[in-house]
């Protein structure tokens, strides 16, 4: 692939950062996630003059049921609002929303909000996907048995059965707050993705810093184990 012909169809990124945001601006945990929704929101408005078709965003991780109730509760109160709010946005604006994670594990009534959501926007154009109870391993297992079900694991039928089999690969993966892992996200999918590691909180990240990544991107040798 030539350099100036690359273009990152599917970029997937970690949100991290939410609590440090607030902390330093001595305000409670829960304004940080308040935040990081508006990040997401304009970066959602901005992906389609950017040429993205897919953007998959790390909602909520298999692991931050760890975290105390409370910020539990915030987060998923947070993804009520979300989705009532700007469900009609995404019809407007022709967004595909998935979902990948074990979703259906989550409240009822955000499951009936989700599936209702999903069945709204299925035939929408550019897809946002959002990992919400995600965790790569468990997304690799359910795939695993899926597979053996079916008599035949290869790495196809494993990619066939993925939350993601249906997106296309995935080009780039951006982790905001400077954090250089992965936290089980997108495990399999990332092994020949393009890894940014930006040094701004989630709810100080713009358009602008997505535009900067994909601008790096374009300029990146990938082989894929060729030469
Ligand atoms: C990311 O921000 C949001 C979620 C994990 C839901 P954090 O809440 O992890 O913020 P930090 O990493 O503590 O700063
Ligand atoms: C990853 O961030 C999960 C999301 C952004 C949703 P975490 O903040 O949970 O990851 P760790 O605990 O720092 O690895
Ligand atoms: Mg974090």
């Amino acid at each position: 692939m030539t350099k100036d012909s690359q273009r990152a169809k599917h970029v997937a990124v970690i949100m991290d950062g939410n609590g440090r945001w607030a902390k330093r601006k001595m305000l409670p945990r829960a304004m940080g996630h308040r935040q990081g929704v508006e990040a997401v929101r304009k970066l959602v408005r901005s992906v389609e003059g950017m040429g993205i078709e897919c953007l998959t965003l790390y909602a909520f991780s298999s692991e931050n049921w760890k975290r105390p109730d409370e910020e539990v509760d915030d987060l998923m109160n947070l993804m009520r609002k979300f989705i009532k709010s700007d469900l009609p946005e995404f019809i407007a604006n022709d967004v595909r929303l998935k979902i990948i994670g074990d979703w259906r594990g989550l409240a009822p009534d955000i499951v009936a909000m989700l599936d209702d959501a999903l069945e709204q926007t299925s035939k929408g154009k550019n897809t946002l996907a959002v990992a919400l109870n995600y965790g790569a391993q468990d997304e690799i297992v359910r795939a695993a048995k899926q597979a053996a079900a079916s008599g035949d694991i290869t790495a196809d039928t494993l990619s066939a059965n993925l939350d993601t089999a249906d997106l296309p690969p995935l080009d780039l993966l951006i982790r905001t707050s400077g954090e250089v892992r992965l936290s089980n996200f997108l495990l399999w999918q990332c092994a020949y993705a393009e890894m940014s590691f930006v040094d701004v909180l989630w709810p100080d990240f713009t358009p602008e810093h997505l535009q900067a990544e994909l601008d790096n991107f374009a300029d990146r040798e990938r082989r894929f184990g060729g030469r």
